[in-house]
């Protein structure tokens, strides 16, 4: 029947792809923020770990080197996996960033937001380095990392929730900006705090959205599904040798 209906399936998948062009979707991609192989490694066995981000603050919990941990990470997420520069000079930012460039294709240079920085993506973005500009946390930010070719953009709505202001209003304004433009950069949800926050994010429509491996966690659960598997097992227990 499958061979016999080809044509109807053929229709069906063609008019799916027209329908995701029009409205600019690709699969909401999740990100772990974290630096812990052992946490990478237990969600990544789930299936639905799209990449890693990493952070000097991160890298500095494990004890470990740069180099050995994106190394490892490399081999346990098969996406892209940031990681940061830790200077704030131009020529210093470009060495580390074509070095770390070297460790393996799926490396996505981490750049703060700065006139360095910004120099620094558009370079690396033209020797074909993918960059993704951490620490914005405004929307002309966003709009000068788009301009200077950056492949993501990361802003941290957690910290401007910290300090009273509405992080997912930026995560709007920064959708809105580049959906008008058509910009490629992706929108990279981060410094999340909750699960709300990705669900949020999802509504707008942003691209990524990067999470601490306890969010990670709470994503699953719910406490019916809990106690609604423990029913279902107690019951089948009380039939499952009746013939
Ligand atoms: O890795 C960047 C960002 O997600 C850090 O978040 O929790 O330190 O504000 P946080």
């Amino acid at each position: 029947p499958y061979l016999k209906n080809q044509p109807i399936y053929f229709v069906i998948l063609l008019k799916r792809v027209r329908m995701n062009k029009a409205n600019n979707q690709s699969p909401m991609q999740l990100f772990l923020d974290t630096a812990n192989i052992e946490d990478i490694k237990k969600y990544a066995a789930w299936g639905i770990v799209d990449g890693v981000t990493t952070n000097p603050t991160l890298i500095a919990k494990e004890g470990v080197s740069l180099e050995k941990r994106i190394k490892e990470i490399c081999k346990v997420v098969n996406g892209p996996i940031s990681s940061e520069v830790v200077s704030n000079d131009l020529d210093e930012m470009l060495k580390q960033g074509r070095a770390y460039a070297k460790w393996h294709r799926n490396v996505y240079v981490k750049v703060p937001m700065n006139a360095e920085g910004l120099q620094a993506v558009k370079i690396l973005t033209k020797e074909g380095i993918k960059t993704n500009v951490t620490l914005v946390f405004s929307a002309s930010q966003a709009l000068l990392a788009a301009k200077a070719g950056a492949t993501l953009v990361s802003p941290f709505i957690g910290r401007l929730d910290d300090i009273a202001q509405d992080g997912m209003k930026l995560i709007e304004e920064i959708v809105q900006i580049y959906k008008n433009y058509n910009f490629k950069t992706k929108v990279l949800v981060a410094s999340t705090r909750h699960p709300r926050h990705i669900i949020e994010a999802a509504k707008l429509g942003a691209d990524i959205a990067t999470m601490p491996p306890e969010i990670m966690a709470k994503l699953i659960q719910h406490p019916l599904t809990d106690s609604g598997i423990t029913k279902f097992l107690q019951d089948w227990d009380k039939v499952k040798n009746v013939q």
